[in-house]
């Protein structure tokens, strides 16, 4: 039976190959092979390598082969609120609609239900990696990692800290918060697969005690983190006057050594100066482009050529329930629609291509999780098996392609692969 296993891990699948090795540069090999070996990419190739003659064949000819989506922020516990209140401002969508909505995972009977639906949806989805919150509530973020683990996605799961600035029902205290941290990060429910990511909400959830201790853990412990960054103009203006010997809002993570000590994940960056650009990328923090959130909740228009010409480490972010579609195509899409917007005012911020944009979805992102998000050799095996409508089946592979991501559905995905294995879908 090991020798059935083992056999099965390695194959090779033909199909019309799309990846993008660097940004906006496409690569494209019309009924290419992808050799996966042991979970890993052994390369993909015009022709198939006379060593690969004898392995397992799956036969995709006609349909597009590509790398499994990264979403690196979304929220799983709002899930069920997307759509709502999408006609507030951030502060006051927190307050009316998300926050009631988060309380609800204290139950884990709701977390079961929601976690296993919304774990469900990204694999569907074909997001085969992401960076996700849950909720204060170290239950159901442990419930959280369990579904990601049953769907086989690979993620990084955050228990979310809030000790201030909360109702009380959704307010830890500053101990209360730590300890249920510590135990978070050693629960018995990580894989190589599903990991754990420190997750203060924002610098106005977390008092200055609490941002000191979740530094030092994540060095000690060497923990990734995760959170929110100058989105809005109000909440910009709140830490300033939270942190008045600190003011700026980045440099509030820098002091508590939450901003690229350890890998580092900052969603939105949307008002932030050219000198906080460039710290950020000789940090090598992450900013995340959410620009579905970002319109929903009139935050701002990220300049994301500003972020990729100062060299940063761009990705992308449904930053579901602020965005309202966990589908990364459509968030590829909006990324470049908002950036030709920007574009329309700053010509010399020229909009995204296609092939940027995908590469922000794919490689850019996954480099957050190791060799994740490319075709090239010792990349883990995470891909898509996408069809073609009947009336495109003439077009170029970069046709289908372009067509899929603007106009693709989560149906036109016929098969999902996290490294080397087929995901089962419900
Ligand atoms: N800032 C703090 N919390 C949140 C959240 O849940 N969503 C978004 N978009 N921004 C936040
Ligand atoms: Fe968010």
């Amino acid at each position: 039976a090991s020798a059935a296993f083992a056999a099965s891990r390695n194959y090779v699948v033909q199909g019309d190959i799309v990846y993008t090795p660097a940004c906006g540069e496409a690569k494209i090999l019309p009924q290419g092979y992808l050799v996966v070996k042991e979970g890993k990419v052994q390369g993909a190739y015009d022709k198939l390598p006379k060593d690969y003659e004898g392995w397992k064949k799956q036969d995709c000819r006609g349909k597009l082969i590509l790398p499994g989506f990264c979403d690196l922020h979304v929220h799983a516990a709002q899930y069920r609120q997307i759509g709502l209140g999408m006609d507030e401002a951030l502060l006051e969508w927190l307050e009316k609609y998300t926050f009631p909505e988060e309380r609800k995972f204290s139950d884990t009977a709701y977390a079961e239900r929601v976690y296993g639906d919304f774990a469900a949806e990204l694999a569907k989805c074909g997001t085969t990696r992401s960076a996700v919150y849950g909720t204060i509530h170290r239950q159901g973020a442990e419930i959280l990692a369990r579904k990601l683990t049953e769907r086989g996605l690979g993620a990084y799961v955050g228990k979310v800290n809030m000790d201030r600035n909360a109702p009380d029902y959704l307010c830890e205290t500053s101990a209360g918060s730590l300890a249920e941290t510590e135990r978070f990060v050693k629960a018995p429910v990580w894989t190589d697969l599903v990991r754990p990511i420190l997750t203060p909400r924002f610098a106005p959830s977390v008092t200055p005690e609490l941002l000191q201790d979740l530094g030092a853990l994540a060095k000690r412990e060497n923990l990734p983190v995760q959170t929110h960054l100058s989105e809005n103009k109000a909440e910009i203006q709140w830490v300033a006057e939270l942190f008045p010997k600190i003011r700026e809002y980045p440099k509030v993570y820098e002091h508590f050594g939450l901003y690229g000590d350890t890998p580092t994940l900052m969603a939105h960056c949307i008002h932030m100066s050219e000198a906080q650009i460039k710290e950020m990328v000789s940090r090598g923090v992450y900013p995340v482009f959410c620009p579905e959130s970002n319109l929903n909740l009139t935050s701002g228009i990220m300049p994301v050529r500003k972020f990729l010409q100062a060299g940063a480490k761009v990705a992308l972010g449904s930053d579901v329930g602020a965005g309202h579609d966990l589908f990364m195509p459509h968030v590829i899409v909006r990324a470049i629609q908002v950036s030709k917007v920007r574009a329309m005012d700053y010509p010399e911020e020229k909009a995204l291509t296609l092939p940027e944009a995908f590469y922000l979805a794919t490689k850019g992102g996954g480099s957050f999780f190791g060799k994740v998000g490319s075709f090239e050799p010792d990349y883990d095996a995470d891909f898509l098996v996408v069809k073609t409508p009947k009336a495109l089946a003439e077009r170029s592979v970069q046709e289908r392609w372009q067509h899929f991501i603007y106009h693709g559905t989560p149906e036109d995905i016929t098969a999902r692969y996290v490294a080397g294995k087929q995901l089962r879908l419900p």
